[in-house]
This record gives C-alpha cells, sequence and structure tokens, in this order.
C-alpha cells in the first residue's frame, strides 16, 4: 500500500507552511511601517483563520454587538453622526478568537523585534457595519494621550465588489489629501502607525465585517494609569 500522510502529518505541514507565510508577511509588514508608516496587504490571513473568524463574526447575534462609542472615560460616549457601527471585543473564549490572538500575538513579537516598538498588549473587536452605517474621519490615538501606537485592521467579506463601496480611505498626516482607498476584502489587513494616519469608513451597501485592533504600549498616560479600553 503507498504511504498515505496521516492527518497529523498533513497539519504538521501545513503548519510550517504558515509559519513561513506569515515570517514573509510580518516582515513585509515591518518595512512598510518603518519606511511609511502604514500598510496594506490583500489576502493577508491565512485561509483557515480567515474563514473561521468570518464564520464567527457572521454567528455573533445582534446582542453581541454593542453600538460603538467615541472618546475614552468620561468623554466616552455615543455619537451617531461621527460612527454607527456596532462592535464586539475579542476576548478569546472561542477557538477562532484565540486563533487569532494567537496570531496577532505572533504579529506583535515580530515587530517588536525588527522595529524596537515595546509593544505590550493588544486589544480588537469585530465591527458590523449594516448598509449605510459610516465612521467619520478619525484618528485612534491623539499624540502624547494615548498608548495605542498601532492600529490593525481586517475584513472578513467575501466577494466584495468596488460597486459594495464600503472603503477604507486613508489621508496623509494633516488630513488634507487622501493617500490610499482600500475596499474592505475578506483576508485584506491594514496596519498604521494610530497617532498619525486619519481615515474615514464609507458607507457600504450590503453589510460589513471588520476587526479593528490596537497595539500598546505600557506606559501610563494623563491622570489615569494605562485605562485598558
Ligand atoms: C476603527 C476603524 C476601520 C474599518 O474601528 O477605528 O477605523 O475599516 N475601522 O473598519
Ligand atoms: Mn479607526
Amino acid at each position: 500500500m503507498p504511504f498515505q500522510p496521516n492527518e497529523i502529518d498533513r497539519d504538521v505541514e501545513g503548519a510550517s507552511a504558515d509559519t513561513e507565510r506569515n515570517a514573509k508577511l510580518f516582515s513585509e509588514v515591518a518595512e512598510a511601517i518603518y519606511s511609511k508608516g502604514y500598510c496594506i496587504v490583500e489576502d493577508a490571513l491565512p485561509a483557515k483563520l480567515l474563514k473561521s473568524l468570518s464564520s464567527h463574526a457572521q454567528q455573533l447575534s445582534e446582542s453581541q454587538f454593542n453600538l460603538a462609542g467615541v472618546g475614552r472615560g468620561v468623554e466616552h460616549g455615543k455619537h451617531n453622526d461621527i460612527r454607527q457601527d456596532s462592535i464586539a471585543w475579542i476576548n478569546g473564549e472561542t477557538k477562532a478568537e484565540s486563533q487569532w490572538l494567537a496570531w496577532t500575538e505572533v504579529l506583535q513579537d515580530s515587530l517588536n523585534q525588527r522595529l524596537f516598538l515595546g509593544l505590550f498588549s493588544f486589544e480588537s473587536h469585530f465591527a458590523h457595519y449594516k448598509a449605510g452605517d459610516f465612521y467619520k474621519k478619525h484618528i485612534d490615538a491623539f499624540r502624547g494621550q494615548s498608548n495605542r501606537k498601532l492600529s490593525l485592521v481586517t475584513y472578513l467579506n467575501e466577494d466584495w465588489s468596488q460597486d459594495n463601496r464600503g472603503e477604507l480611505i486613508m489621508f496623509d498626516e494633516k488630513g488634507e489629501n487622501e493617500i490610499e482607498r482600500v475596499f474592505p476584502k475578506a483576508g485584506t489587513l491594514v496596519v498604521f502607525l494610530s497617532e498619525e494616519v486619519p481615515h474615514e469608513v464609507m458607507p457600504a451597501t450590503r453589510d460589513r465585517f471588520s476587526i479593528a485592533g490596537w497595539f500598546r504600549v505600557n506606559n501610563s498616560v494623563g491622570d489615569g494609569v494605562d485605562p485598558p479600553r
């Protein structure tokens, strides 16, 4: 009988191919962050991870998504003239979520090794934009007021066409000129310096699922100590 690789062999092979692919991707991300402060890569997420995250996001019921707010601490409030998406924080309780956190941890370590960023922790949430929902131009962190260093966004939408709109528009540091326009296609990964890249989410013609996350450094800011969220 010819040799049949068993399940375990296949898994090991798959895992080492993934490791190599990730290593290549993460060095590409580091290089781009270093040279221009942001990075956009299509088909970045490993196929299996993408699949489990998108089915997980779609299975989360509306009750697990909460209307997103704007700002932190006492200033935190719902501003539906600014953003209209609903979010569900990722805490690692399901397999899909823990695989995601494992993947972003390797990304974090690899960026720290290459760029000495001192990234210390990571927080992320699923976001659901219904058709027509938007998030007006904003930055994810104000200089010196936050410990968010790097923002990350990835998309979970199969068969997205440009007619579906829902682009992420990225602007120069002053927020005056558009520098990139990214369609939220499944597997696309965007990483950028949180303090330096104003960005905006355009309304889409269909449901739009993304994950937004932030790598943080461990310093206390303002009057408070390291607010967790
Ligand atoms: C955010 C954000 C972008 C996107 O949640 O802060 O900018 O494309 N998301 O979903
Ligand atoms: Mn943002």
